[in-house]
């Protein structure tokens, strides 16, 4: 406890008016996509133009060069993914930008969707030549669920790809959402020659870097000399942008904040072509953090004394120190290292002696943070997932709702000599929320595992042998569907084939179902019974 002695409390630190500033100058978002879209291609161009990387190359090296990004776990190294996700945090325009890294695999895992938790806008990276495929639409669900504001950037317009207005069809009958082009291509799909700037009629020309590896030239051109210089394919372009003045699709701030639209770059993060565009649009459109509603749904004041949630927690990303980390998202407040905080949940100060900025694998110490900054607390192994921090007046944010898991699987331990190990494992993957850990209530105490992507399972096998020596065989159910539910549905349950009760670590009690048709008629066969939809089961 000496070591805390002097230490701040954190109550009424810092002048109202510095925090309030320096809330105003951060953007903190992260990036969507379908994988392969080109979201880690992105992520670089960004650093690279925030001067957070000299050249680019560092974040997807394949070859043993410089990674930014984590790749703290054998397992990623073997998949050649990145299964965790950090925060990279650079300066731009005068603005702190925090980019809070998305996981690369193709599973959607509830490691993504609680990161959208902590973001106050998102870049959703398409594949001009793909569009809308399913892991968008299940990310994009989670945006709206959490109010996210989205910015569009269709990319690869380097190469043949579909036509524009049809992925903004696709856009809107797909997801609900009404693109409003801020750019838009010039030349067929194949021959990009540049992008018209539809808020002032300008010409961009593509030119292109090599490899992207630096900033790339732009040459912007009035638009008769466009015309002059670029003939039938000017006018087709400005065909287009007549055809979207008609219809209205013009950049409408108000509606972007609401969800409702999303303004649309048109760029190649390869050729780095379209990337200042997309960020000056992260700076000037996207909101800043703003009073994040407590459990009672009363704001708390960004310049009120420092408050935050966990939002995700990692264990041992470190192996030579085994440490746990907890990243919490700051949303009141200035954050000093060292401040004596209040745990929440427990009512016990929380000392933040340990206090990191984790740019990729690299770990820096972070002195001060403000709102919409994240900072990973080391040492942190009694916080969990939706946990909040705060000092001085308390507050309790909304816990973290746990997704909808859709794969379940019985965990048995091979080993029996190592059961202490098997359960304190368990408890600890639930905790971080590597995988939902789902108790019978009736008795049964081989637990169940819930995910949401295979790759959950994955990972809680490899880190239950490599962290706590135990050997866990899966059991893949034919479960595939849960639903909240209360005791006299779950007892009237019992016995009908197809379907299990289980409990949730908080308490809640799910119905399990082999199959929606199941689920359906026993819901309308009996319209009374509780079968609350979670979040993320898309229906
Ligand atoms: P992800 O993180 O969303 O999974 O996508 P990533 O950035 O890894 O990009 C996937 C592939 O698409 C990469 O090619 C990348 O170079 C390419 N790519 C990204 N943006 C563009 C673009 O604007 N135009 C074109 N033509 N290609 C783009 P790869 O062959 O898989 O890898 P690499 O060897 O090129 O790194």
């Amino acid at each position: 406890m000496t070591a805390l002695a002097d230490a701040p409390t954190g109550a009424g630190d810092g002048a109202p008016g510095p925090i309030l500033a320096e809330a105003a100058r951060r953007r903190t978002f992260a990036i969507i996509s379908h994988p392969d879209a080109g979201k880690t291609t992105l992520t670089e161009k960004f650093l690279l133009y925030g001067g957070a990387i000299l050249e680019a190359g560092a974040v997807k090296a394949r070859d043993g060069r410089r990674r930014a990004t984590s790749d703290w776990m054998a397992l990623e190294q073997q998949r050649g993914i990145s299964i965790t996700s950090t925060v990279l945090q650079f300066a731009y325009r005068g603005h702190v930008v925090n980019l809070l890294d998305t996981p690369g695999h193709r599973d959607f895992s509830e490691d993504t969707y609680r990161v959208l938790t902590a973001v106050d806008a998102a870049v959703m990276v398409l594949d001009m030549a793909k569009g809308i495929e399913p892991q968008t639409l299940k990310l994009f669900e989670v945006c709206r669920a959490e109010h996210v504001p989205i910015l569009t950037f269709l990319n690869k317009a380097d190469r043949p790809g579909r036509d524009p207005l049809e992925l903004l069809d696709d856009i809107e009958a797909r997801i609900g959402l009404r693109a409003t082009p801020v750019t838009w291509p010039v030349g067929d799909p194949g021959d990009l020659r540049g992008v018209v700037d539809r808020r002032d009629g300008t010409f961009v020309r593509f030119v292109r870097s090599a490899h992207g590896a630096t900033e790339a030239v732009e040459e912007v051109v009035d638009p008769d000399r466009a015309a002059h210089e670029e003939g039938a394919a000017w006018s087709q372009a400005t065909e287009a942008c007549a055809l979207l003045d008609e219809v209205g699709a013009d950049l409408d701030v108000k509606t972007f904040l609401a969800g409702e639209s999303s303004p649309l770059f048109v760029g190649s993060a390869l050729t780095n072509f379209g990337v200042r565009h997309l960020l000056d649009a992260v700076v000037d459109l996207a909101p800043p953090p703003s009073a994040r509603l407590d459990a009672q749904g009363v704001p708390r004041q960004l310049d009120a004394p420092f408050a935050g949630f966990v939002f995700k927690m990692q264990a041992n990303m470190d192996p030579a120190h085994r440490d746990h980390v907890a990243f919490v998202r700051v949303c009141s407040g200035r954050f000093e290292r060292g401040m004596v905080a209040t745990h929440e949940p427990s009512g016990r100060p929380f000392a933040t002696k340990y206090a990191a900025a984790l740019f990729g694998a690299e770990r820096t110490t972070i002195d001060e943070a403000y709102p919409g900054d994240v900072v990973g607390l080391v040492n942190a192994s009694e916080l969990r997932i939706g946990d909040t921090l705060y000092a001085g007046e308390p507050v309790a944010f909304p816990p973290i709702v746990s997704f909808a898991p859709e794969l379940f699987a019985t965990a048995l331990n091979v080993d029996t000599s190592r059961a202490k190990q098997f359960r304190r494992g368990l408890e600890q993957l639930e905790r971080e929320g590597v995988v939902q850990v789902l108790a019978d209530p009736r008795g049964d105490t081989t637990p169940l595992l819930g995910a949401v992507g295979p790759m959950q399972f994955d990972v809680a096998v490899h880190r239950m042998a490599n962290e706590f020596g135990t050997t866990v065989a899966l059991e893949q159910t034919g479960f595939r569907e849960a639903r909240l539910t209360d005791a006299t549905t779950a007892d009237a349950l019992v016995g009908e084939p197809g379907v299990r009760v289980v409990r949730r670590r908080d308490g809640a009690l799910l119905a399990l179902f082999e199959n929606r048709y199941r689920r359906e008629r026993l819901a309308t066969e009996h319209p009374d019974w509780c079968l609350d939809p979670l979040v993320g089961d898309g229906s």
